[in-house]
């Protein structure tokens, strides 16, 4: 193929070819590293990467971000895949004192139903500080690696994992689907020298072994993931064909069979009191283990119990984790501000000089609230024996799990003499609007609602966040930017901005840390974030007290947008049974009802949203994949259950797609009533719906 001299190239032209090559190297980067399959020879590559590096050189303005010069071997990605979980990758609730072990010990038996002298077996375990990953295994052999990401959907790592020793690329006597889930995880000694050879070579030193874990996965190059040395723990599992065992203990054996590394310090322990001891054991062995820990996890050891017991949203009912003492330092406050949040809350946060705690440099803690600073909590009683904390005071600051580091303590002996007594702002740092106190509630809010920058700013950066619209290339860094430069003021404004500014592509590609590519990328999620779950959506509006959980409830509840913007409708009118139906739902209190409704009615928020909806198209949440005959349908449960307790019912019954609701009405489908059934059981049959008993609806679901 004839190809024009380099120094004959016009400026386009060159642009055009540099683009051209970058695809063609990158395709064939690819098809001869991760699917072994080169498609052109070695000396044609080498030509290549030639002409690509004489264009450059004449034209050094053109170099793209992702040149293929700036590339070497291994995959070249440009970013990592998602991968959907076949079975969402959990996280655990925590427990911090021995009471909240035999709490949970007791919450369980209540559930099943189980005498509380009752002893249950359990598994307790390290809890690992790394970062979790799926493995999935198909006839035994490795196919996919990905990490947590949300819980749904996670990142496609399967060049990296394949690098790591721990993770075997092939098993044997495994069931045809296995995915094996455990945590990345990097030793101390590992951890000391990684960071010494980063510090020779003049790079970034890492804060601590779970940030060196987590930055070498995220490594776009595998060959740099082979040289860190990145260790892996099994310890549960996603979808699987085939059981592996009975009971969790007997579980991990089967995967240190198959030759995954499993913790030696996992046991059995019958009962809470054993746990306990456990957690002593682990604590006391900590320094020696040479890998960080934060906790010891408990699982239920049978498991057709847990399958019982069943999920929360993102945690199991079965398992928790004993985390340790929270890590403390001592350090100078420097000063007290007030942030404004996107529901208006004035928080007040710590700005310290930064301190290691447990690993962690922190420069930022919270304060809660005014009653916080003042030494009181929300009852008015004294907490830190009454002393108040202000500018210059010596603090004592905690770090508990992820948690964002807290103030604990002050010390009055260290306490500066011209330091004064803080006061808390009673308007708005931000707009000067009144910032006030509800009876009853501890935060102080501005009242400025969409006059207030800070809580516009902050309501679009919920808008875009993880769990939102969760829109790749437009995170709070550019909606600031956006935002101060004008572009965008409401969420709906997001979607405007091709048309708005694609003409305007010029501007922003010549702003800081925006190229051509990086543009029409931004365009291009954005076009993809119009495809949303009404449950995402909901969450994205930031309406107080309507969070993950709730908006998930609504949308599944209520199916579509027009079906929960009516009943909003119908609700502020008074019309119907409006009101009733939403607190009917299960899981939403009269708190949430009135924030959604009260929100959703106000005109401006209304015209906003509804330029923001016909930007969109909202789709049905994604509901569980059940081909149960009761699907869809809402259920009440009354009365005494014999053959297991509310709670269970109720969860089971949700995970085959049932709506259950607290009160029956005329949308109710069945009602399943126990002996004791009192005015439930007879609205319903005044209604003629459907009553069955309990062995009845074990039955329908079952399928007889
Ligand atoms: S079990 C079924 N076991 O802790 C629940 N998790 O805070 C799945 N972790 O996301 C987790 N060590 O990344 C489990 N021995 C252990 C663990 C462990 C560390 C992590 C895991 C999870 C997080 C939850």
């Amino acid at each position: 193929m004839y190809r024009k001299p380099v120094n004959e190239l016009t400026q386009d032209e060159a642009c055009d070819e540099l683009r051209a090559l970058m695809e063609t190297l990158g395709a064939a980067n690819v098809a001869y590293h991760r699917d072994d399959s080169p498609e052109i020879d070695d000396a044609e590559y080498d030509a290549l990467k030639v002409r690509n590096m004489s264009i450059e050189a004449r034209f050094p303005f053109l170099k793209r971000p992702d040149s293929p010069s700036e590339q070497v071997g291994a995959t070249v990605a440009e970013g990592f895949t998602k991968v959907e979980h076949a079975q969402r990758m959990l996280s655990l609730t925590n427990a911090f004192a021995p009471e909240d072990v035999f709490d949970f010990d007791n919450r369980i038996k209540r559930y099943l139903g189980l005498p509380e002298l009752d002893t249950l077996t359990y598994t307790a375990e390290p809890k690992i500080d790394g970062l979790s990953l799926t493995l999935r295994y198909e006839g035994g052999e490795l196919v996919q690696a990905a990490t947590r990401g949300d819980g749904s959907i996670g990142e496609n790592v399967t060049e990296n994992a394949k690098t790591i020793s721990d993770v075997p690329h092939r098993i044997r006597d495994c069931p045809e689907v296995l995915e094996v889930r455990g945590e990345i995880y990097m030793s101390h000694e590992d951890f000391i020298s990684l960071n010494k050879a980063q510090r020779q070579a003049g790079e970034k030193e890492f804060a601590n072994p779970r940030n060196a874990a987590a930055g070498s996965m995220r490594q776009l190059n595998s060959e740099i993931t082979r040289q860190r040395p990145l260790r892996f723990f099994a310890y549960a599992w996603g979808e699987m064909s085939k059981p592996l065992a009975e009971t969790q203990a007997e579980s991990i054996h089967r995967l240190a069979q198959m030759g995954f590394s499993t913790n030696q310090l996992t046991t059995r322990c019958i009962g809470p009191k054993a746990l306990i001891q456990h957690h002593a054991l682990i604590s006391a062995r900590r320094p020696e283990l040479g890998y960080d820990i934060d906790g010891v996890v408990y699982k239920v050891d049978d498991l057709d119990l847990q399958a019982r017991l069943g999920l929360r949203s993102t945690t199991p009912r079965w398992a928790i984790a004993h985390k340790f003492p929270a890590e403390l330092a001592w350090t100078r406050l420097n000063a007290i501000e007030i942030q404004v949040g996107r529901t208006g809350a004035l928080s007040p946060v710590a700005r310290l000089h930064p301190v290691n705690v447990g690993g962690v440099v922190v420069s930022n803690a919270t304060l809660h609230n005014e009653d916080y600073i003042a030494g009181r909590d929300s009852t008015g009683t004294e907490i830190r024996g009454g002393k108040d904390i202000r500018a210059g005071d010596l603090v004592q600051v905690y770090r508990a799990g992820d948690v964002i580091p807290k103030v604990a303590d002050v010390d009055l002996t260290r306490r500066p003499t011209e330091a004064a007594r803080f006061i808390f702002p009673t308007v708005c740092p931000e707009c000067q609007s009144p910032a006030v106190r509800d009876e009853g509630d501890s935060t102080r809010r501005c009242i400025g609602g969409l006059v207030c920058p800070a809580q516009t700013i902050e309501k679009l950066k919920h808008f875009v966040s993880r769990s939102a619209f969760d829109i790749e290339g437009l995170g709070a860094k550019q909606v600031e930017q956006f935002y101060t430069d004008g572009w965008i003021e409401t969420p709906a404004d997001i979607f405007a901005l091709r048309t708005r500014y694609g003409s305007g592509l010029q501007q922003l590609k010549n702003r800081e840390g925006w190229g051509d590519k990086s543009a029409e990328n931004l365009f291009l999620s954005i076009d993809e974030a119009r495809h949303v779950s009404l449950g995402r959506f909901l969450f994205a509006l930031g309406i107080r007290h309507i969070g993950e959980v709730a908006a998930m409830t609504l949308a599944r509840y209520f199916g579509s947008w027009p079906a929960l913007s009516a009943a909003i409708d119908a609700a502020q009118a008074c019309a119907g049974p409006s009101w009733e139906d939403i607190l009917s739902i299960d899981g939403i209190g009269p708190k949430q009802a009135r924030s959604l409704v009260t929100t959703l009615v106000q005109p401006a928020e209304r015209a906003a949203l509804d330029v923001l909806v016909s930007h969109l198209q909202i789709t049905m949440e994604r509901v569980p994949e059940t081909t149960s005959s009761v699907a869809g349908l809402t259920v009440v449960f009354t009365g005494t259950l014999e053959r297991m307790t509310r709670a269970e019912a109720k969860s089971r019954a949700e995970a085959l797609g049932v709506k259950v609701s607290g009160s029956v009405s005329a949308k109710t489908d069945i009602v399943v009533a126990g002996p004791g059934a009192g005015s439930k059981a007879k609205k319903a049959a005044d209604l003629g719906i459907d009553i069955l008993d309990e062995d009845a609806w074990l039955v329908r679901i079952e399928g007889g």
